[in-house]
């Protein structure tokens, strides 16, 4: 099957007529009606569109035979078949998706089969899905399950996306967000989408409250990606001043004109993302609607609108298997939200029935999260097992896989020549550990990560993962602090800084025989907390559960929302502060301007508490979540 795709896609030029010319019959074909702006464009398009059209129907093909899909077969190691780098900005396509031939669109359950019925999902994260994280996260499947990953790209704004100004730069947040071809060669595949380095299969969201802006910015991006989705659920306050994400909600009637007009006029298939409504009822009423209009996957965020940042407590999976059991069994459904760790995915699917695993915060924290755990003796220098049994991929590991990524798609070169990673007992070469590192100084007044996607994630990427390591070593957390984003050369710095510390930490914790790792006051202090609280009601059964050493990628665990409260995380808003003192007015209770902190403040906390309590009555599930 590999050989058959390297084929496809190599002499792909060649077959491209052949094999189209052999499978008329087999496959049905239609015509999109969408217009191209100018001539040039139009020869543009025919070249891209040569490589996505094969790319596709290859895919069908396999579905067809009964395969697997194999999206990411096309490119299954993380290394191979980069082509076409390019060290600037990319341009994006300026123009609509082509008028080309293209395979029959496919809608629910045919379609997620024809993308290789993917169990696994890299959730849409603002700055933070882009293309070099999406690799990284993709490198760590085997083989056989490269096309089980199927990731979404960051919300782009519709409007923004689409609008072209009458001269070049066309569209600068366009180009900046979403590089999918060589700015200067735009026949050619670049980054995003690109199945040839295997970043499929891919659908890119957007977030929208206009179907006509929706549905030009969808247009743009329909040749380099799998399926359009439109971002139902985004909870900030952004997203209530321009109308769209969960502010939506309560206007289903538009809900259905966005979906539906992709459905209708998008050459792919059209998707959505929503979080649950107060009531079960509610929430199924609202799926349906999105489905009637038209949507092929529907995912589920266990969350409502409400619970954001220290609101966020967990996800009520019961709300998705409700949805599960009452819509019909064809229905394609992800669920998101508690997945803390690989094994939380099993989980999850058990729980709710949900087709497809989303994971949004615990991929940050561990790109590798969709993998399973590699079996003993493999991977022994990227992976970390330690004496109780309990294992991680090491953060020294991650950062140099993630920087050959930039090194190698984003960059445009060969990554430095690497040292073998340090492995304890295996009598290697320590006197690398006396160097001094020095970190190069900022070079040049304007930064390469300028307007790149990939540079602009790179630091958050960084202190999101190495989120346990930096508590330890500050130097690390100063010297991330102060890398400037696209200098490559600093981060190398960083990162022979942080493989020292690692390698330090392996030798101590040999050399102590684990003891340096133990901690038996804060343990117990964790386990009295779930006795005294019960498992459901602390963060500290998630942290017990896992807890790994600083050495080790692992989720970051929030506070449930009363343990927030309790800790004075929360503190009530305007709008409780505004209730309670009417409230008080009207109870003849009056209150001095200033003396916020007596009586009328506890007054505020105890609403902002039963606030709290109507929000996370949910399951006894113990895991937090983003
Ligand atoms: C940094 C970050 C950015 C996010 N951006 C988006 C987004 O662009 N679109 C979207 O639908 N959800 C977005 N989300 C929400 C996630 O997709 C997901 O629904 C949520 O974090 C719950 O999943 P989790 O519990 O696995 O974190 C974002 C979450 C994070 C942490």
């Amino acid at each position: 099957m590999g050989f058959f795709f390297c084929f496809f896609f190599f002499f792909g030029g060649v077959a491209d007529l052949r094999l189209q010319r052999k499978l008329k019959g087999r496959f049905a074909t239609t015509t999109t009606t969408t217009t191209t702006t100018t001539t040039t464009t139009e020869k543009v398009n025919l070249g891209r569109e040569k490589i996505v059209a094969l790319f596709t129907l290859g895919r069908r093909l396999l579905h067809a035979a009964g395969g697997r899909g194999g999206t990411s077969q096309a490119g299954s190691s993380f290394f191979f078949g980069s082509r076409g780098l390019y060290s600037t900005m990319a341009t994006a396509p300026t123009t609509d998706a082509p008028a080309a031939a293209t395979v029959k669109k496919l809608h629910g359950r045919e379609f997620y089969e024809s993308i290789g019925s993917p169990k696994y999902i890299l959730a849409p994260m603002v700055d933070q899905s882009e293309f070099a994280w999406r690799m990284l996260s993709r490198s760590f499947m085997p083989p056989e399950l490269q096309s089980k990953l199927l990731a979404y790209t960051p919300m782009f704004h519709a409007r923004l996306f689409s609008q072209d100004a009458p001269k070049p730069p066309y569209n600068k947040y366009r180009d900046s967000h979403f590089q999918c071809v060589l700015p200067k060669d735009p026949a050619t595949l670049w980054l995003d989408g690109n199945p040839l380095v295997g970043d499929r299969p891919l659908f890119v969201q957007f977030c929208a409250n206009d179907p006509q802006h929706l549905l030009a910015a969808a247009l743009k991006v329909a040749p380099y990606c799998d399926a359009v989705d439109l971002n139902l659920g985004c909870p900030q306050g952004i997203a209530k001043k321009g109308h769209y994400g969960s502010f939506l909600q309560e206007d289903q009637e538009l809900i259905y004109r966005l979906i539906n007009t992709l459905h209708e006029n998008l050459p792919i298939p059209v998707t959505a993302k929503i979080r649950i409504l107060e009531t079960k009822e509610k929430t199924l009423e609202y799926a349906k609607n999105v489905l009637s209009a038209g949507a092929s996957i529907l995912t589920v965020h266990g969350r409502r609108r409400e619970q954001k940042s220290h609101l966020t407590g967990v996800a009520d999976w019961e709300y998705i298997r409700y949805l599960r059991d009452n819509l019909p069994a064809e229905t394609v459904i992800f669920a998101n939200g508690n997945v803390l760790e690989h094994g939380d995915i099993e989980e999850c699917i058990a729980a709710t029935g949900a087709d497809g695993v989303m994971s949004a915060e615990g991929n940050l924290s561990n790109p590798a999260i969709f993998a399973p755990e590699p079996q003993p003796g493999a991977f022994e220098d990227e992976f970390w097992r330690g004496r109780d049994g309990k294992g991680g991929w090491r953060v020294d590991a991650v950062f140099r896989r993630y920087l050959d990524i930039l090194h190698k798609y984003v960059k445009g070169g060969e990554p430095p020549a690497r040292r073998p990673l340090f492995v304890p007992g295996k009598g290697m070469d320590t006197e690398w550990m006396k160097e001094e590192i020095v970190i190069p100084p900022k070079k040049g007044s304007k930064s390469e990560a300028f307007g790149n996607p990939n540079y602009g994630a790179l630091q958050a990427h960084m202190f999101h993962l190495l989120r346990h390591f930096v508590s330890k070593h500050h130097d690390v957390r100063d010297a991330l602090a102060r890398a400037r984003l696209g200098e490559l050369e600093q981060f190398e710095g960083i990162y022979k800084m942080v493989e020292k510390k690692v390698a330090e930490g392996l030798i101590e914790y040999e050399e102590t025989d684990g003891k340096s790792m133990e901690d038996p006051a804060e343990e117990e202090r964790l386990k009295k907390l779930v006795e005294e609280m019960g498992p459901a009601e602390t963060s500290a059964t998630a942290i017990l559960r896992c807890k790994r050493p600083w050495w080790c990628v692992q989720p970051i665990i929030r506070p449930l929302p009363k343990e927030a409260m309790a800790r004075g995380a929360i503190q009530p808003g305007k709008k409780d502060k505004k209730r309670v003192a009417e409230e008080e007015a009207n109870g003849g209770e009056k209150r001095v301007k200033g003396d916020e902190t007596k009586g009328g403040d506890a007054k505020v906390v105890e609403a902002v508490k039963e606030e709290l309590e109507k929000q996370t009555e949910f399951q006894t599930s113990e895991l937090v979540s983003g």
